[in-house]
């Protein structure tokens, strides 16, 4: 017994040191470097480049090498590129999990931007179906700069002509998370009843848009200076969470989608019908556990209620691409754009995204030189 006790003990401590030693080392940041200085006989182009982890003040814009298509690539002068949480996160390394792909101490990738629209300016050996000039909007490591390449095969797609570069730019994050979220996840069908809190943010916007073009019952959820732009995009019901909780208001949906993560799941149940789904797309930031808290609770909770509860990690697929692209085309999704940024100005479009009040979408505006 007092063996098996000291094996215990020394195994408890073991444990935890390991925890510690996890934690120390995943959230270590590493000094900020300057970037290094590009090869001077390359053609070169302005980019958006971050050397360490850090709030949006490491943020630089720099000369660096005009990427060139290869095998099955297209090279695309992007025109617009759009903010999402996803850029923080990454910038920030946070919450610090999340450093073991992104990198442990400094950012593998220096590059920040994600989503995109632009022209097509090249073609690589074997590509099939983009042509030079062809407008396109898409998803890929460092938009947040004048030119990308990217393969012809992963989340590009063409614009439809009826949207501007900037409208396209702010499409694939967000609004593949909100489709993917309504249908995927939630299942949802024609005539149900939808509730999405964070309405007037970036997915929320999408998110209203796409449910009504599914058919389905649409209730907003976002602050009083925002209940008329919601309406606007087609919610037949808004709640202005200053004035309302909608955990206690005594309406049940099929259907809620969270984009804040400010209500328990238990409070959240008493908002849903008996066979309802909760899909979890945000939650509260923070470096430790706080952000991934509600996604451990998700499938216990749903092992002893009638509702369920998921967790959404939202993909960029093609396919969900050219839908959203024909949903635009039909004039049935309509971007809502908040700001516009000069690239020179990215750090301060991220403070604003990190204020949480974003109104739609960020917009990066970039001119080629
Ligand atoms: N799981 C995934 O794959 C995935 C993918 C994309 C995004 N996300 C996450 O989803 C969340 C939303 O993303 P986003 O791009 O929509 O962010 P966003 O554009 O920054 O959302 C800002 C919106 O949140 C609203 N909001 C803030 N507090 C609120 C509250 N208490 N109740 C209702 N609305 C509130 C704000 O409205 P007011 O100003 O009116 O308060 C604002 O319009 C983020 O946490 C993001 O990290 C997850």
């Amino acid at each position: 017994m007092k063996l098996r006790y000291k094996l215990f003990s020394g195994l408890l401590i073991l444990a935890s040191l390991a925890i510690i030693v996890l934690a120390l080392t995943i959230s270590y940041t590493s000094p900020c470097n300057p970037a290094p200085a590009p090869a001077t006989e390359k053609t070169l182009m302005q980019a958006i480049d971050y050397q360490c982890y850090g709030s949006p003040d490491v943020i630089r814009q720099i000369d660096s090498i005009r990427p060139v298509a290869k095998d099955g690539e297209i090279q695309i002068k992007v025109h617009a590129a759009a903010v999402n949480p996803y850029d923080w996160h990454y910038l920030r390394g946070s919450p610090y999990i999340m450093r073991l792909l992104s990198g442990i101490g400094s950012p593998k990738d220096n590059r920040l931007g994600v989503d995109f629209s632009g022209t097509v300016t090249a073609l690589g050996p074997g590509v099939k179906n983009f042509k030079i000039g062809d407008g396109v909007i898409g998803a890929s490591s460092g938009a947040f700069a004048e030119y990308l390449t990217m393969n012809e095969n992963r989340g590009v797609v063409k614009k439809p002509e009826n949207i501007t570069f900037q409208q396209a730019a702010s499409v694939p994050i967000a609004a593949i998370t909100a489709l993917q979220a309504l249908r995927d996840k939630g299942q949802l069908r024609a005539g149900q009843k939808v509730l999405i809190n964070g309405a007037s943010g970036g997915v929320g916007t999408f998110a209203v848009q796409i449910a009504k073009a599914m058919g389905a019952q649409v209730s907003g959820v976002c602050s009083s200076r925002n209940v008329e732009m919601v309406k606007s995009i087609g919610a037949d019901y808004v709640i202005d969470y200053k004035k309302e909780n909608y955990t206690t208001a005594g309406k049940q949906y099929d259907l809620i989608l969270d984009m804040v993560g400010n209500h328990s799941l238990l409070a959240n149940r008493k908002a849903m019908s008996s066979s309802a789904t909760l899909v979890m797309v945000g939650g509260p930031k923070g470096n430790w556990i706080a952000p991934l808290i509600g996604l451990l609770k998700a499938p216990l909770v749903s092992l002893f209620v009638e509702q369920n509860f998921v967790e959404l990690l939202a993909e960029i697929s093609k396919e969900d691409l050219n839908y959203l692209a024909e949903l635009m085309a039909e004039g049935k999704v309509v971007p809502v754009i908040d700001r516009l940024y000069p690239l020179a100005e990215v750090a301060d479009a991220i403070r604003y995204s990190e204020t949480g009040r974003a109104r739609g979408k960020i917009i990066i505006e970039i001119e080629s030189g």
